[in-house]
This record gives structure tokens, C-alpha cells and sequence, in this order.
């Protein structure tokens, strides 16, 4: 069984689940990178249960539109059953780590909206403590040397993204070698750094479902508490 396979099992999964729970006013948020492209390309099959969707990304939205699904701006939608998207790591708190794909600001506000966010994900992204992928941070062009130097300060080793512009045309700073031990006061410090747009941990706002591909199937895991 290949990642691919096992990425197009929890997009399968993840519209098994909302099926059900879809009305023809049900708008949907749809997150970036390839897990969340399989499940765009599954939810075209059932483009007639539900309103539409917003996207968290321009290349999502074009996607979406792609299969004739209409797309969205959050501002314009009252209401957002749920989220769907995929990590770059998550931890058994469904902590996640995201941004891998440079969208995190928008994935961060679709998923702060969501009353549900479903995270799709093969086991290789699942970890016991967050901070073997990069942390990326979105950053106005102008502050990428005092964010740099807080970072540097807050324990990090920024490394410039190169080439790479988000679709709010800003700057990406990836961290490495940071202390995640405690994922929710990184992202409450990051937040405080000026110049810093949106930070890509999702700690303070997890996922509330896992869908976690194995290769012995689908295993679903809550968000405990929830
Ligand atoms: C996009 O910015 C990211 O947050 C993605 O959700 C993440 O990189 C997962 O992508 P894959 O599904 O391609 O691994």
C-alpha cells in the first residue's frame, strides 16, 4: 500500500463521515496540499448534497471550481460545518504542525470558524512530541530580518523559504530545531512576534477528528474531550 493509497483511503473516509450530516445549505471548508486534494476529487460525486465550499487556498479553490463546485469567500458564509484538511505532523492531542504547503493563514482562519475540523492524514504524519517538520511562518516581506532575530531569541533556526510567495503575498520562515514540548505557548509567543502574520501551529485550535490512514485501514481518533 503506497502513502498515496493510504491518503485516498482517509479522504474516503472523511466523506463517509460528513455525508450523512450534509444539507443542500451546508457550506464546506476545504484545506490545501494532496490529501486534500483527493478529497476534493471525491466530494465532486456528491457536488448535489451540499451548498458549496470556501477554500483555504487559491489552488483549492481552483480545484473545487474545477469539478463545478462552488466556491465561497469565508466573509459571505454564515456558517461552516466543517474543515477538512491534512498536517504535516500531528501529535495524539491533535496538536498539529501545518503550513508545509505555505497556506497556513487561510487554513488557520477556515479552521477557526469550522465547528468541526477533520484532519486527514497518513501515519506518517502522526508523532509523539510536534517539531521534526519545520515550522513555517508567514511574514510581512519587510519585518523577515527582525522575525528572524525573535525567532533566534525564542530558541528557533529560521531559514528563509525561498521563491516562495503565500497567497496573501507574504514571505515564509520556516523553523527548525525549536521546542514544541509545549505547542501552545509557542504559538501564544509566535503570535506575539510583530511582523509575523500567522504561526503554523494549530494548537490552541486541534482538530477534533483524526482520520489517520494505516495500513491496516482508516483508524478514527477524537479529539479526547470532545
Ligand atoms: C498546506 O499549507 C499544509 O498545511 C498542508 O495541509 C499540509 O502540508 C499537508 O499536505 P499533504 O496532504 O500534501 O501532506
Amino acid at each position: 500500500m503506497t502513502q498515496d493509497d493510504l491518503k485516498k483511503a482517509v479522504a474516503k473516509a472523511a466523506l463517509d463521515y460528513i455525508t450523512p450530516r450534509l444539507n443542500d445549505d451546508s457550506v464546506i471548508g476545504v484545506g490545501t496540499g494532496s490529501t486534500a486534494n483527493f478529497f476534493i476529487d471525491l466530494l465532486a460525486d456528491i457536488k448535489t448534497s451540499f451548498d458549496g465550499a470556501v477554500a483555504s487556498s487559491d489552488a483549492t479553490a481552483q480545484r473545487l471550481k474545477s469539478h463545478g463546485i462552488p466556491v465561497y469567500e469565508l466573509t459571505n458564509v454564515h456558517e461552516l460545518e466543517f474543515y477538512i484538511d491534512g498536517a504535516d505532523e500531528i501529535n495524539e492531542r491533535l496538536e498539529m504542525i501545518k503550513g508545509g504547503g505555505a497556506a497556513l493563514t487561510r487554513e488557520k482562519i477556515v479552521a477557526e470558524v469550522a465547528k468541526t475540523f477533520i484532519c486527514i492524514a497518513d501515519e506518517s504524519k502522526q508523532v509523539g512530541i510536534l517539531g521534526q517538520f519545520p515550522l513555517p511562518v508567514e511574514v510581512i516581506p519587510m519585518a523577515r530580518s527582525h522575525v528572524g532575530r525573535e525567532i533566534v531569541r525564542l530558541g528557533g533556526d529560521p531559514q528563509y523559504r525561498e521563491g516562495v510567495t503565500t497567497d496573501n503575498g507574504n514571505i515564509i520562515i520556516d523553523i527548525h530545531n525549536m521546542d514544541l514540548s509545549r505547542p501552545i505557548k509557542v504559538e501564544e509567543r509566535l503570535n506575539h512576534v510583530v511582523g509575523t502574520v500567522t504561526n503554523g501551529l494549530f494548537a490552541r485550535r486541534p482538530a477534533d477528528l483524526l482520520l489517520l490512514g494505516t495500513k491496516e485501514g482508516v483508524r478514527s481518533i477524537p479529539r479526547k474531550g470532545v
